[in-house]
């Protein structure tokens, strides 16, 4: 349970909020490479932590993220035209460059210095492994490095990256992630089914109670999940890597293996990012690949049916993005009979059935009216870091350890049947498998 000041606390990520400026010392994946697929091609509309922005690729292959309304009357840069170095906005033809430079004013008279005067607020940006990175915070604190976590560091072939948008808080979609309790209920099955292989270790009857630990590291958190083998004595451990602010490295036994990312879009929407990754071989981008921005929508319905579109706010202005057709306005296709017959849910793909859990909470969960258990304490142990961090950032000046050490982000989850039955050792035994090589 949450005081309500501190759920309030947590949950709002909007400049000038506690949270809001701990996410912002650290560099995000925002964008995929191919919503601004070359040199000039159309700008897209999104909006991070509250801010409207437009992206765009310049001519050189550099791309700007810049916010969404030109300085001058404040027309929507989206209409504008990506052309020479800049992007020229639709109304008086005023052109900005990636930096946000004005750098051409045609409107004004020949020998003015109002050009010099405007400027458009401009984040930088990097791209490196599959995503287009942002950083939102102030320029004395941006981080020399990003953060090099394992899916960054194989080649593009060995990674895939889906970016979809769901319609809660960012925090709700995270919490999912940290919550192994849950997997033997929500994603269970009657039968078995492929969606499930390499999820979930066979180990015959599975302990549905497991007991969970925290140990904290210089990125985050690593969390353990010890369930009893009943025929061997030992214990299976499913083990997350948990990195500040939101990325978790998800146990599977078998490669390729994911890590889940959330960056908040508002307080009642946020965008999530899973990297699939094979450090020995090449990953599949089949189905996914459907849906991208100017394809035709995937064939059938199913977990993987999406598109690229419009999605619009409340207050009338909208964002480019993937949007899922199993949402919640039509229950994500929960189908009873499968439910009485197959699965635990009646509800197709791993990802939607989590989403129906946490955007069926509402756009912020009350946190004051929840009952924690003992297999709440991963999800608690995030909270308090994200909170602290937070407060400590904004009350004392301390910065995030975590948002300049990039190196700390060489980690790796866990999923093991070994004899130990604590976390430390755990992670002792395995420290070669759980650790990336430098
Ligand atoms: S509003 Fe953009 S140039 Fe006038
Ligand atoms: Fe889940």
């Amino acid at each position: 349970m949450l005081s309500a000041q501190d759920n309030a606390l947590i949950t709002q990520t909007n400049k000038n909020t506690p949270m809001g400026e701990l996410f912002r010392r650290f560099w995000l994946p925002v964008l995929l490479p191919e919503e601004v697929p070359e040199p000039d091609s159309p700008p897209i509309r999104l909006k991070v932590m509250g801010e409207y922005l437009v992206a765009f690729r310049d001519s050189s292959g550099k791309v700007g993220l810049v916010e969404a309304f030109c300085p001058h009357r404040r027309a929507p840069l989206f209409y504008g035209r990506n052309e020479e170095g800049g992007l020229r906005c639709a109304y008086h033809g005023w052109k900005f460059d990636t930096q946000g430079t004005c750098i051409d004013l045609p409107s004004e008279p020949q020998d003015s210095d109002f050009r010099e005067k405007v400027s458009l607020e401009a984040y930088p940006t990097r791209e490196w492994g599959g995503v287009i990175w942002a950083y939102m915070g102030p320029p004395e604190h941006m981080p020399q490095e990003l953060p090099q976590m394992e899916w960054g560091l194989v080649e593009p072939h060995q990674r895939r990256v889906v970016k979809n948008f769901q319609e809660c808080n960012y925090l709700q979609a995270l919490e999912g992630d940290i919550d192994t309790a849950h997997v033997s209920y929500l994603h269970s099955t009657k039968k078995p089914q492929p969606q499930n292989q390499g999820v979930v270790r066979p180990v015959g009857r599975i302990d549905k109670a497991p007991k969970l630990m925290v140990l904290n590291h210089d990125a985050g958190f690593a969390y353990g999940g010890r369930r009893t083998v009943p025929d061997d004595g030992g214990y299976y451990w499913r083990i997350t890597q948990f990195l500040w602010p939101t990325y978790a490295f998800i146990p599977a036994f078998s490669w390729p293996k994911t890590c889940t990312y959330t960056v908040p879009v508002d307080d009642h929407h946020c965008f999530r990012m899973s990297f699939t990754y094979n450090v020995e071989g090449a990953v599949d981008s089949g189905r996914w690949l459907q849906g991208l921005p100017g394809q035709s929508q995937p064939e059938g319905k199913g977990p993987w049916s999406r598109s690229y579109g419009q999605f619009w706010f409340d207050d009338g202005l909208p964002i480019d993005t993937w949007l899922l057709e199993q949402n919640k306005r039509n229950h994500y296709f929960l189908d009873r009979e499968r439910q009485r017959t197959e699965s635990f849910t009646g509800i197709e793909g791993i990802p939607t059935q989590d989403r129906a859990m946490t955007e069926g909470m509402g756009y912020i969960c009350d946190r004051t009216k929840e009952r924690l258990g003992t297999t709440d304490i991963a999800v608690i142990a995030a909270r308090r870091g994200l909170i602290d961090m937070a407060r400590n950032l904004a009350e004392k000046g301390i910065e995030p350890f975590a948002a300049t050490h990039a190196d700390a982000y060489r980690l790796r989850a866990l999923d093991v049947v070994t004899p130990d039955g604590e976390l430390g050792p755990v992670l002792d035994r395995y420290r070669d498998e759980v650790t990336v090589a430098v």
